[in-house]
């Protein structure tokens, strides 16, 4: 069974093997079968309003009847958390030293940690606001490295988060011993610490959850895109992540009489060989290249559907 009732799906794979179409389609399907759906996509190269042909923002669009979409505003996002460090950091500096703070703060609002770790953030309060509000949750990602290290930072910004709040606790302890008035503002950034690790680790249990949430790995009958498939799952795997299956994206037709696609479709048979037997564990299915990029609702219905069909086939 390719897919069970698991309320999200994360949808990944190497760049450009058809993640966000899958995505799509599989959203749209979801909301015309009747389920509160929402996709949302946390790549920062986005391309989900266009697949959809519909402009998405950063807070849920509806986009049909039961369906909504989110494509998040990372560099907006990772602007504002940097924004919270520094009123955070000010209020324990001296204000000669706030225009240092300003000054290095803006120079990390752009550095790919930050903007992950705000995006991370964001992830783990959707999931936890929205899990009760929708009956499918479909993530949209980036390319593998992107989306790898993103899946895995609940885990180690929630472990890094611990051992915050035990440094600030000893802190806290010596603060009190002195009488001093610091105790206060040590509780409220213990406490503000301690909300950051609960979100971080509701997000954790639920992308780890088998029952709730699951990963479809997208990939074309390529070399490339079979090995960077392997680390993918290896990744997904450590991160205790699920695999419901592969979806074999870019068939070209088999019954073609022109020389140069017989013996492209040739190729992929050989790839598609190998891709049974190196991910024989897991169930796959294929799709079909359409003569046409797949975009609007009707279009992406058709391929949820396919894949839908198929999910209860296998
Ligand atoms: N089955 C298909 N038939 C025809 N065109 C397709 C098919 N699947 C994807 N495409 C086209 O291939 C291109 C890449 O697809 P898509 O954007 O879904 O990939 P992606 O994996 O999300 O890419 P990225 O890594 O850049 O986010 C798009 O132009 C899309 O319309
Ligand atoms: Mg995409």
């Amino acid at each position: 069974m390719l897919l069970n009732d698991q309320r999200i799906v994360i949808v990944a794979g190497k760049g450009g093997v058809g993640k966000t179409t899958v995505a799509a389609s599989l959203a749209v399907t979801s909301a015309n079968k009747g389920l509160r759906t929402l996709i949302v996509s946390t790549d920062p190269a986005h391309s989900l309003s266009d697949i959809l042909e519909s402009r998405c923002k950063h807070s849920p669009t509806r986009i049909l009847p039961g369906l909504d979409a989110i494509e998040i505003d990372a560099e907006a996002l990772a602007a504002r958390h940097v924004n919270d460090i520094a009123r955070a950091m000010k209020q324990y500096a001296h204000p000669d030293a706030w225009p240092d703070i300003d000054r290095q703060l803006k120079a990390s609002v752009t550095a790919p940690g930050t903007i992950e770790a705000a995006l991370v953030e964001h992830l783990a309060e959707l999931l936890s606001e929205m899990i009760e509000t929708y009956d499918r949750i479909i993530l949209d990602t980036a390319p593998t490295g992107h989306t790898l290290r993103l899946l895995s930072l609940p885990d180690q910004l929630g472990d890094w988060t611990e051992s915050l709040l035990d440094q600030r606790e000893h802190h806290r302890r010596m603060a009190d011993q002195l009488g001093s008035d610091e105790s206060r503002q040590h509780r409220q950034v213990a406490e503000r610490l301690r909300a950051r690790r609960d979100r971080l680790r509701i997000a954790h249990d639920i992308l780890t959850d088998r029952i709730r949430a699951c990963a479809l790995v997208v990939l074309t009958p390529e070399r490339l895109p079979i090995l960077e498939s392997q680390r993918l799952i290896q990744g997904l795997a450590q991160t205790g992540i699920q695999v419901a299956g592969l979806i074999v994206n870019g068939l070209l037709p088999s019954e073609s009489i022109d020389p140069f696609l017989q013996r492209r479709r040739a190729q992929q048979e050989s790839r598609l060989t190998e891709i049974q037997k190196t991910f024989a564990d897991y169930p796959q299915m294929h799709l079909e290249l359409s003569a046409e990029s797949p975009a609007g609702t009707k279009a992406l219905q058709r391929i949820g559907l396919h894949i839908l069909d198929h999910a209860r086939d296998s």
